[in-house]
């Protein structure tokens, strides 16, 4: 079942750094309403700048709509921030797009379930600056019937949005597998040059 109304449906993006913004920003720009936090307050400024809410609390900020969206630096953050969400998140979904590993991802599923909620994993394959671009790709793990729900909304931060299957921790394993490859990649290049530079 898909949500037809998607460009009206309320969004939280809690977490807004580098990614955060451009999340919260996209989401703005496609007409959702959209709730903010971040535990610096001041980098709020601007998402509420350009039309967002900002909320007293993280727990304030999911309570504002059924999908919040999670985006801070590592899992150590993100367990930090579901212990302000007791209470709140039941019938609610969580995508959380923090960086991390297929254990921790499955944790959090089960961590966000205990507390009555749904959900999904992902995986940003791209930087800030391409967030709501086609040339952005998310990559999502979870329930296939929360992933479909969302789908449309979701859809405002990647052209290319993907659903890799119902364990929680497949978005993570395709990131770590498509970074190794990019660094060795980089390495190669790199190494390739200093040693071009020699001969020369
Ligand atoms: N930037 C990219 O190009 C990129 C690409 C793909 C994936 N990602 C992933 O996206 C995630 C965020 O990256 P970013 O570039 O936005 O990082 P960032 O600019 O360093 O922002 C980190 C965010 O995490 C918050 N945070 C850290 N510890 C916290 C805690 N204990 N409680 C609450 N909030 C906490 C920070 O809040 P404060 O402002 O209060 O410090 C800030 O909002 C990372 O997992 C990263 O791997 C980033």
């Amino acid at each position: 079942m898909q949500n037809d109304d998607a460009g009206d449906m309320p969004v939280t993006v809690i977490g807004l750094g580098l990614m955060g913004q451009a999340l919260a920003g996209a989401f703005l720009r496609g007409g959702h309403p959209t709730t903010v936090w971040n535990r610096t307050a001041a980098k709020a400024d601007r998402p509420v700048a350009e039309g967002a809410t900002l909320a007293a609390s993280a727990g304030a900020a999911a309570a504002a709509s059924p999908l919040v969206v999670v985006c801070v630096s590592d899992y150590g953050a993100v367990r930090e921030l579901l212990g302000a969400l007791d209470g709140v998140l039941d019938g609610r979904t969580v995508v959380n797009l923090t960086s991390g590993t297929s254990a921790q991802a499955r944790e959090i599923a089960g961590e966000v379930a205990r507390r009555g909620g749904t959900y999904l994993d992902g995986a940003i394959m791209a930087v800030p600056q391409g967030i709501g671009t086609a040339d952005a790709a998310i990559l999502y793990s979870g329930p296939r019937q929360v992933y479909d729900l969302h789908e449309p909304t979701l859809k405002t931060l990647a052209a290319g949005t993907a659903h890799l299957g119902g364990d929680h921790g497949l978005s993570a394993l395709h990131e770590v597998a498509v970074l190794g490859l990019m660094w060795s990649v980089l390495n190669g290049f790199l190494q390739g040059r200093r040693c071009s530079g020699r001969r020369a």
